[in-house]
């Protein structure tokens, strides 16, 4: 059986390209004793796999040249000698960029049994995944979101962004979504569940927070970083939090110096509360937020958003369409049927 797989090439520039990477067509050997093949079904891509790409992201071994690209799938055991993982379960870990895995299930996989829950199992990268629970423990327990909270959401229309409309409102609580261009925002609007959407690349940013945040923000949930966190900051309501999740806008060069902040001052001002996290220490938590978040999906209370490109091949695009923005809601790519 071939399996094709996509190998780190070269460390990437400015831009993620095509030939960062390299097909390699490989003969997978038999299964042994404790070990199953997983059929890669989708692949996710994530902004942090461009540090995978240059160094390593701080939270894992750096990749060499040569190596396999990492990431998380999901997949369907088509093959097994592991008594814990049946031929047609459907699970999702580190497969890396490739269509077939050999997996011995310890725990550097992070190999989880995806529920049968009637949505594609794409979602299992999703919103029933670890953007989804990015979204759901960011908000719910960093954010210590409270009925009437007023939130704020950069990069909205993004993976972890699309999902915190509707987990906002589902709690009581209203949010307004930056994004960068006006079907974005009307998306946000008319389905992700947002109150309100600010075209940051068109509007004054600071004029439409004063609009929506009269006396300010309670929850200011930041995926990007840079300027727009300075500018959230100067408008903390007291007691407010401040999630930060991501840094995209400077995560591009990593040479070029960091954003300095002006607005620091205005934590202690506002006696509120800002907070980084990592998603894997929830992990003992993730069924709760799954089965929740299911349930809210069959209600029609939480509805997602995916952006699905297909073919092994196009990994590398899809990695790029998160820093050029071109992603609407949660990119993955389809891998085999
Ligand atoms: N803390 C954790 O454990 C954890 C876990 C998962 C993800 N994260 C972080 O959460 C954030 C969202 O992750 P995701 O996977 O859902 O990605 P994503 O939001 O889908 O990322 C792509 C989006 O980011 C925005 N963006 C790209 N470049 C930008 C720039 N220079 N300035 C401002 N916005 C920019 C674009 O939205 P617009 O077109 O609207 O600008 C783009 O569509 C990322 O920062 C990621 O690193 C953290």
């Amino acid at each position: 059986m071939i399996n094709r797989r996509l190998v780190l090439a070269a460390r990437p520039g400015d831009e993620i390209k095509k030939s960062d990477f390299l097909l390699e067509e490989v003969v997978l050997p038999p299964i042994k004793e404790g070990e199953f093949l997983l059929k890669v079904l989708f692949l996710s891509v994530a902004p942090v796999m461009k540090f995978y790409m240059l160094d390593g992201a701080g939270i894992e071994n750096p990749l060499q040249i040569g190596d396999l690209m990492r990431g998380r799938g999901v997949g369907e055991v088509i093959e097994s000698k592991h008594p814990d993982f049946q031929v047609g379960d459907i699970v999702q870990g580190k497969c890396g960029w490739q269509e077939y895995v050999i997996c011995d299930g310890s725990p550097y996989y992070m190999m989880y049994k995806v529920q049968q829950r009637g949505v594609p199992y794409s979602t299992a990268l999703g919103v029933l995944g670890m953007t989804g629970f990015t979204s759901y423990f960011g908000l719910y327990e960093v954010g210590e979101l409270k009925k009437g909270d007023q939130v704020l959401v950069s990069a909205a229309a993004g993976g972890v962004g699309s999902n915190l409309g509707h987990l906002a409102r589902i709690k009581g609580a209203e949010a307004i979504g930056l994004a960068s261009t006006d079907e974005k925002c009307k998306l946000l609007i008319e389905k992700l569940g947002y109150k309100g959407a600010i075209n940051y690349t068109t509007e004054d940013i600071s004029a439409r927070i004063d609009h929506f945040f009269p006396d300010g923000i309670n929850v200011y949930f930041d995926n990007v970083g840079g300027e727009m966190l300075d500018i959230a900051l100067s408008k903390l309501k007291t007691y407010s939090r401040v999630v930060c999740c991501g840094r995209i806008s400077e995560y591009k060069n990593r040479n070029k110096p960091q954003y300095q902040l002006k607005n620091w001052h205005k934590i202690g001002a506002t006696r509120s509360k800002m907070q980084g996290f990592f998603i894997y220490d929830f992990e003992p938590q993730f069924h709760l937020a799954e089965r929740e978040m299911a349930q809210w999906i069959k209600e029609g209370k939480l509805i997602y958003q995916e952006d699905v490109l297909d073919g092994l091949e196009k990994m590398p695009i899809a990695l790029n369409r998160l820093f050029t923005k071109k992603n609407v809601g949660k990119q993955v790519v389809k891998i085999l049927d």
